[in-house]
Order: structure tokens, then sequence, then C-alpha cells
């Protein structure tokens, strides 16, 4: 992805030009093979079936290749669903994040991130933060933190990092601190029935940061939050209520595929969008049926000095 997000270019590494592109040796270089304008997904299904029917196959066959890696802005992350299951891939949303995420690292000592997935925004924290000399990355998900741990392996930092998996019914964010920048890209679209149900979705962990983000804040302390033109009222009201003052960053439309929502297959999905219907936060068109807003927000604790 270029780092003003206006380019995805879909790589291919040396095995996989001589496996799926009929190299007889491929060569060290990468191999540029298809270059996607004004991206609005990772994998652009729609677009990438509107291809060549012969360019389009490739293309295919090498997003279904693992590990994947994702480099953005001279930082890259490897993941694969085999050996990270259930593991947030870095996504459109990840890559937005960071270019928002970028300049409040840079002057910050300390950090913690909340959800870190695949580890992509703390590795990408520490790349461009050299200030930092402590950093958090907490997830529900051990895998993710298996991830997180081997993307972070051999970077050149002067932090100490520590990883954290908090239990996902722990009315706490899991650690204590205070920290320069807080920063979560959390689950953001909400579904019927989530704080019983799954705690991968939903809204919950919005509320939680509205209610204790400001504890772990250093006196200028900031939380970076990224949600959804879907993720409806309710965090503005909730983080207003807590008393921060929220200013949004930066937008971008993206298509909603989360097949989980939107696959319309199994009745948990089809009634996860009749809910989303009713809120009437949905909208359809260019090749997908639903969009949203991905909205990145400052969150400044109100003070009383
Ligand atoms: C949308 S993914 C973002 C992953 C990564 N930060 C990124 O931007 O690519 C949200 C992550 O939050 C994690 N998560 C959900 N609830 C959590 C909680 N209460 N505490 C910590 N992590 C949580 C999920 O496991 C998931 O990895």
């Amino acid at each position: 992805m270029s780092s003003d997000l206006r380019e995805l270019t879909v790589l291919a590494e040396r095995g996989e030009q001589e496996t799926i592109l009929g190299a007889s040796k491929g060569s060290e270089e990468p191999l540029a093979v298809w270059t996607c304008p004004d991206p609005v997904l990772m994998t652009d299904t729609a677009r990438i079936g509107a291809l060549a029917p012969g360019l389009r196959d490739a293309v295919h066959a090498l997003y279904g290749t693992y590990p994947r890696t994702v480099r953005y802005d001279g930082v890259e992350v490897a993941w694969s669903p085999m050996r990270y299951p259930r593991v947030w891939c870095p996504s459109i949303d990840t890559v937005f994040f960071a270019r928002a995420l970028k300049r409040y690292a840079a002057d910050a000592r300390s950090v913690a991130e909340i959800g870190c997935g695949s580890g992509f925004l703390t590795k990408y924290a520490l790349t461009h933060g050299g200030s930092i000399t402590r950093a958090v990355a907490s997830d529900i998900n051990l895998d993710a933190l298996a991830c997180a741990r081997d993307a972070l392996a051999g970077l050149a930092h002067r932090a100490s990092v520590s990883l954290v998996c908090p239990q996902p019914d722990d009315p706490t964010v899991g650690f204590a601190g205070a920290f320069d920048v807080m920063f979560c890209n959390p689950p953001y679209i909400p579904r019927p029935g989530e704080r019983n149900d799954n705690p991968y979705e939903g809204l919950d962990l919005i509320a939680k940061l509205a209610r204790q983000g400001r504890s772990l804040l250093t006196e200028r302390g900031v939380l970076l939050l990224n949600i959804s033109s879907l993720s409806g009222p309710e965090p503005e009201r909730w983080l207003a209520d807590e008393g921060w003052t929220v200013r949004e960053l930066e937008r971008l439309r993206v298509p909603l595929k989360v097949n989980a929502v939107t696959s319309g297959v199994t009745p948990e999905s089809r009634a996860w969008l009749a809910y989303l219907r009713e809120r009437g936060i949905v909208s359809g068109g260019e090749g997908y049926e639903f969009w949203h807003d991905l909205r990145m927000l400052e969150c400044s604790p109100a003070h009383t000095d």
C-alpha cells in the first residue's frame, strides 16, 4: 500500500512467480502483478473480479497463498489464517489508522494499543516513534499476541514492550499505566445481543474505553479511536458523557465486507443484517451491497486547569 493510500500493488515473491505465474526462474525482486488505484479494501473482490480473466485468476491465486505480507510506509507484517487463526489481517482500516497515528507516535514516549490483532499498528508506532520507551499491546486473542510477537521480533527500538491478554469479560482493559497515546481500532459494527454473545464483535470495547481510557492517559495524553458510521450515535454519546472532547481527524468511505455480517447465508448473518437495516445505517452500490465510513477520532480528556 502506498504511503498516501492512493495505490495498492499486489506483488509476487520469487516462489509465487515460479509456482503461480509461470516464471522458470523467479527474481529476488518482487514482481508487481496488479495495481489497484484508490483502494477501498485490501482484498477488493469486486475489482479483482472485473479484471481480464487471466490476470483475475492470477491475482486471485496470489491472494490465496500464505503467508501474506502487508507493507505500508516502511512497516510490514506477515499473516496467515492457518498460523494465526481468527486474527485480523492488516486491512484497509489498519492502514487508514496508521496514517493518522504517525504524527502522534512521533511525539510519544509511551503508547498502548488495545486490540492489537496482527501487531501492525504497534509495530508502526515503534517504527515511527523514536522516543517511545514503553509500549503495551493487548488482545483477547492469544493467537493475535503470537502474531504481534512475531511481527515485532527483530525490530530495532528502545522500548520495553508488554503483550497483555485480558479476559474478554474483564471489566477493565486488563493493564494499568499512564500513556501519552492510547490507540484502538476496535470492533465497530453493532450487533444484536453483543454483550452476552461474541466478544470479538459489537461496541462493547468502545464503551469500555470511554469509561476507563482517561485513567490510563498522561496529563496531555490522547486516545485515538477508529469507529464506523455503522456504529451509530452511541460511541460519541458515551465519550461525551464521560467528558471527552472528540475531534474527527479523517474519514474514508469503504465497502462493508465482513462475511459474518454480509454473507446472508446463515440465520445469524441474516439477523445481523436485518438489525443493521432497522437502524437505517446501510446503503448499497459499486460492486458492494453496503458501504460505511471509517472515522478516525482523536479523544482528549477535558482538562480542569
Ligand atoms: C478490528 S480488529 C483490529 C486489529 C488491529 N489493531 C488492526 O488494526 O489491524 C479488533 C481487535 O480487537 C480485539 N479485541 C476485542 N475486544 C477486546 C478487548 N476487550 N481487549 C483487547 N482486545 C480486544 C480483537 O481480538 C481484534 O484483534
